[in-house]
């Protein structure tokens, strides 16, 4: 079945949920998800501050951005998230929220731990994809409103919304080129510590790319058997044409 219309059965399936309530919802989820994120830092890390919250700031914004796009493939496959689906907007756009709080933390309130202008200049590659990341979110933001929706069309409006992938992937570079010596030295050090957070953020984010690479071939494949099945159809008229031409009218 055509993607747009499996999403469209889905979308009949869920009951009616006022715009206020979805973005109650979403805004409770988050902060569930930022206390559970701080509690497992805290646990690891023995201690919880502001620099710590920015890194839980940091995991909402991932793993909502994240469920926003492994909406689409999870709800293509099975059907135990269906009635979701509807969350997808107000998912991304709190994400993007959760991650602004994170920039203008990391920029601006822990001058002990990222001090500016040497910190960026001493991580500019990480600080190059951050910056493009956020430059697509907040094109992404500002064009899931549903006025500049209309005004794109349907089609290019879901264009746009995929180069999201790009900047989640750009996003995934930003913290990996960060913590990648922390990945290290976990699993040099022997012991049974938890695991860093960011470690965990990395294969959420790869599971959900992953998830949407799948999605885009089943969507290919589908579209090319239905592109060949009505080729199989299609040549009826050809042959009648020609049995037409070739058959000497009957007097
Ligand atoms: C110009 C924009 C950005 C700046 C200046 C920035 C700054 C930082 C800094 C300083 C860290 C290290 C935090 C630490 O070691 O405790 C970090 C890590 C991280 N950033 Fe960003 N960031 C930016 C954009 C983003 C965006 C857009 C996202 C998500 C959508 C994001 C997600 C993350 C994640 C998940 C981590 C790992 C946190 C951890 O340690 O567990 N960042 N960022």
């Amino acid at each position: 079945m055509p993607f747009q219309e499996r999403f469209n059965q889905i979308v009949k399936k869920t009951k009616p949920v006022s715009p206020l309530r979805m973005w109650i919802n979403t805004l409770v989820f988050s902060v569930i998800t930022f206390v559970l994120g701080s509690l497992y830092l805290f646990v690891r890390r023995g201690d919880f501050d502001l620099y710590i919250a920015n890194k839980a700031f940091a995991f909402v914004s991932i793993i909502l951005i994240g469920l926003s796009f492994a909406l689409s493939g999870l709800c293509y496959f099975w059907d135990f998230v269906d009635t979701k689906i509807i969350y997808r907007k107000v998912l991304g756009l709190v994400g993007f929220y959760y991650s602004v709080i994170h920039i203008f933390v990391s920029l601006f309130l822990l001058p002990n731990k990222f001090p500016l202008p040497s910190w960026v200049l001493g991580h500019i590659p990480t600080m190059i994809f951050a910056t493009l990341g956020l430059i697509i979110f907040i094109v992404m933001a500002v064009v899931s409103n549903d006025d500049v929706m209309h005004e794109l069309g349907s089609k290019r409006w879901r264009q746009t919304l995929r180069v999201g992938y790009l900047a989640y992937i750009f996003v995934m570079i930003h913290f990996g080129l960060l913590k990648y010596n922390s990945w290290i030295a976990w699993s040099n050090s022997g012991k049974f510590d938890l695991p860093p957070l960011s470690l965990i953020e990395i294969i959420f984010a790869g599971i959900v790319v992953i998830l949407r690479i799948i999605l885009e071939i089943a969507i290919r494949r589908r579209r090319a058997a239905r592109q060949a099945e009505a080729a199989e159809v299609q040549p009826e008229p050809q042959t009648q044409v020609q049995t037409d031409t070739e058959t000497p009218p009957q007097e």
